[in-house]
């Protein structure tokens, strides 16, 4: 099998046979094609010869009846939110989180499950490289099935660092000395021992939960399970903001809500988490028999 490199030589240079380009009209709709020779893209408007767009930059304007089309490459953000879908994908702004709170580096060891239509895969791949490995975990054939061409779609053609699995997370994962667990499925605390089990000591488990149900097992399995540090829980909302002249101000609808995420450190075997004592802050009411100082387990302080 040819394994290209999926790096900048696919994102630059003239356009080529095989690359995706975006058409997006004066209204901001949009069209993704694959650009091929001698081909046509046919719209109510009228019709794009792709010879007309091949071997030149992206960034141009082309017509397409009377209208102007702008084309670009689409962004890894653009592509997978026009993408087949097989389950709901991680958005761009959770993959962003997920990339840096869970410290995906250049090299790294991840696993990840579910691979769902494969959106987050893409972002953890761009962060591990060609050097890293991520080993992703799909019980469902069809969904990984999709998510293979979707990922093959937007690198060009395999990746070197993926491998794909079909089967459970649970009895499926059989990978020690791993750097990082990324979790995006229906019941993570269900998988909290073999997550454990394949974490190497100092590793990270990052979980991607949709609700408030989840999140409150999710993070209170860790906590009892004695492997980990303290969970951290967070959500980020990105709000859009209009700029026009004097009129500056946040857009009116925004996406109010995608997921929470959390993650904990895996501790080295037997070790317990160290209890970080506090002074009670000011004014609070003092517990009758309570030391001057609280208890509370160690909790790095979130950015
Ligand atoms: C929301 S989707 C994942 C979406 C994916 N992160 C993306 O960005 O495209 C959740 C996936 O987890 C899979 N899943 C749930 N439990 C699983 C388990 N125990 N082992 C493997 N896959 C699992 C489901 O089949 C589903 O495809």
């Amino acid at each position: 099998m040819l394994l290209v490199t999926p790096g900048a030589d696919r994102r630059r240079g003239p356009l080529r046979a095989g690359d995706q380009v975006q058409l997006t009209d004066p209204k901001g709709r949009m069209h993704t094609i694959t650009l091929e020779p001698a081909r046509q893209f046919h719209t109510h408007k009228g019709i794009l010869e792709h010879d007309s767009l091949l071997g030149g930059p992206e960034g141009v304007v082309v017509m397409i009846g009377g209208t102007a089309y702008l084309a670009l490459r689409p962004l890894l953000s653009d592509y997978v939110l026009s993408m087949p879908r097989g389950a709901q994908v991680v958005y761009p702004k959770d993959a962003g989180s997920i990339v840096q709170m869970a410290d995906i580096f250049p090299g790294a060891h991840v696993v990840e499950a579910g691979v769902g239509s494969g959106a987050l895969s893409m972002s953890l791949l761009r962060a591990v490289g060609e050097s890293g490995r991520l080993t992703s975990y799909e019980r469902r054939a069809e969904f990984a099935e999709i998510a293979v061409a979707n990922v093959e779609r937007f690198f060009g053609g395999p990746h070197p660092a993926w491998t794909v699995k079909v089967g459970d997370l649970v009895t499926a994962l059989n990978e020690t000395d791993v750097d990082r667990v990324v979790l995006d499925m229906l019941a993570p605390w269900e998988v909290v021992d073999a997550v454990s089990a394949a974490l190497r000591p100092g590793g990270l488990v990052c979980c991607y939960l949709a609700t408030t149900t989840q999140l409150s097992a999710t993070v209170e399995t860790l906590r009892s399970h004695g492997t980990f540090t303290e969970p951290q829980s967070w959500e980020s909302l990105v709000r859009g903001w209009h700029v026009e002249g004097l009129a500056v101000r946040p857009e009116h609808r925004m996406v109010g809500h995608t997921g929470f995420l959390c993650t904990a450190r895996r501790l080295a075997d037997g070790v317990q988490p160290p209890v970080r004592r506090r002074r009670p802050s000011k004014g609070a009411p003092a517990e009758p028999g309570a030391s001057p100082e609280r208890a509370e387990p160690l909790r790095p302080e979130l950015p």
